[in-house]
């Protein structure tokens, strides 16, 4: 999909390991993460990068943001992962990604999407999601320190 100078695609063979590996390592929920667990996690999801590609067409650009959704594309999906590079940011492009990720054809029908976040609840809600009801009906292990530890 192209709009305005952008670019987002599914092809994980334009993406920039490195640079997304970059972005997570520092991020506030996946800090310390190894670049083999990034790019373990992009082989086995369905990932979508957004590129700045200018006037010219893929794989001219550079990437400037990315997101990945956990699923069976049958039943269930879990969002993860979402940014935009500091730069880019406040153009619509997260809205755009948005879009592109609810209507993917491997996403319909699913009975949950779910997603965690820590202050972004007003983007997800322009897209449907909505905080969890009967929390209590939860449960989950998590170990957000788990890329912190000693190998
Ligand atoms: C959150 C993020 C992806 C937004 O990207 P962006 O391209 O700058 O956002 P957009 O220009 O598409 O606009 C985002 C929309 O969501 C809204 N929003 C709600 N919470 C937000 C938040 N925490 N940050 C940015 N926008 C937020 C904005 O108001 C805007 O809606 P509006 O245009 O109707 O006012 C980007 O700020 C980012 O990468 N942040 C760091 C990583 C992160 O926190 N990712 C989300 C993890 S769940």
């Amino acid at each position: 999909m192209q709009k305005e100078g952008y670019a987002i695609t599914t092809d994980t063979t334009f993406f920039n390991i490195e640079y997304i590996h970059n972005f997570l390592t520092h991020s506030y929920w996946a800090e310390n993460i190894p670049i083999e667990t990034v790019q373990k996690s992009i082989n086995n999801s369905l990932c979508f990068g957004v590129f700045h590609i200018g006037r010219q067409t893929l794989p001219a650009g550079r990437q400037v943001g990315f997101a990945r959704m956990i699923t069976d594309k049958a039943t269930f999906a879990y969002l993860a992962d979402v940014f935009i590079d500091e730069a880019y940011r406040g153009k619509g492009l997260s809205k755009w990604l948005m879009e592109e990720i609810i209507k993917h054809p491997d996403l319909q029908g699913l009975r949950r999407i779910m997603l965690a976040t820590h202050d972004a609840h007003g983007l997800y809600a322009q897209y449907g999601f909505v905080p969890l009801t009967f929390a209590d009906r939860w449960m989950h292990i998590h170990q957000p320190d788990i890329y912190k530890k000693e190998p």
